[in-house]
């Protein structure tokens, strides 16, 4: 069984659901760069091993991401998924991981990169929000896409409104990325494409508003 560790920053609902999956691989440890991460507890509280990656300890980037790597390599891990792990990795540490990293982000990439993407997209009056699981490459939030899943933006929406009902969406498919992962149903080529081992073709549309 592959080994996956995850990464979270903060609330760790994203890991949650991925504990309670009952996925075909072992957990074996979730780490944090913030020892106040409310998912920790979460984590401690299903026995799953904890460490903390303080970034505020070290100088730069590099020095934080060599001490990432040395951790994971405690774990042995197979797969590193970044679940609200709020740091920017560097080109290095995300190379060495090329293909065994995944991140989830809260908006339909390449649309909304960054932060603050339910009120960016509250703003621009999109009728469609969604998340997307992606391979992590070194440009910030546009590697290749696993899945997405998309929701209608509704009249009375707020930010946080949008974001609850997306997170709902992000916890499903996250669970199936690191699925398909652990049981070698996916891999990225050398072009940088997700290959699928079986075609996968979608269930249905979505358009918003509905049609009469
Ligand atoms: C999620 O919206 C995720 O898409 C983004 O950060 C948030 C983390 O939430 N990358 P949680 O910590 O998993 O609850």
């Amino acid at each position: 069984m592959k080994k996956i560790v995850i990464l979270i920053s903060g609330r760790g609902s994203n890991m949650e659901a991925l504990l309670a999956a009952n996925l075909p691989c072992t957990i074996a440890a979730v780490i944090s760069n913030r020892a106040d991460a409310e998912g920790l507890g979460i984590a401690r509280n299903h026995g799953i091993p904890t460490a903390v990656v303080a970034h505020k300890d070290f100088a730069d980037r590099e020095t934080f991401d060599a001490a990432l790597a040395k951790t994971l390599d405690v774990y042995q891990a197979d797969i590193v998924v970044l679940a609200g792990f709020m740091r920017i990795l560097t080109a290095r540490f995300v190379n060495r991981y090329r293909g065994k990293l995944i991140n989830i982000h809260p908006s339909l990439l390449p649309a909304y990169p960054g932060t603050h993407t339910h009120a960016r997209a509250l703003q621009d009056g999109v009728k469609i929000h969604g998340c997307t699981v992606h391979f992590v490459t070194p440009d910030l939030d546009h590697g290749p896409i696993i899945i997405q899943a998309a929701i209608p933006v509704l009249q009375d929406d707020t930010e946080q409104i949008l974001a609850e009902r997306l997170l709902y969406q992000e916890h499903r498919i996250y669970q199936q990325a690191v699925r398909w992962l652990c049981q070698g149903q996916i891999e990225l080529d050398h072009n940088n494409y997700v290959r699928f081992r079986f075609p996968k073709q979608a269930g249905y549309s979505l358009i918003s508003p509905g049609l009469e």
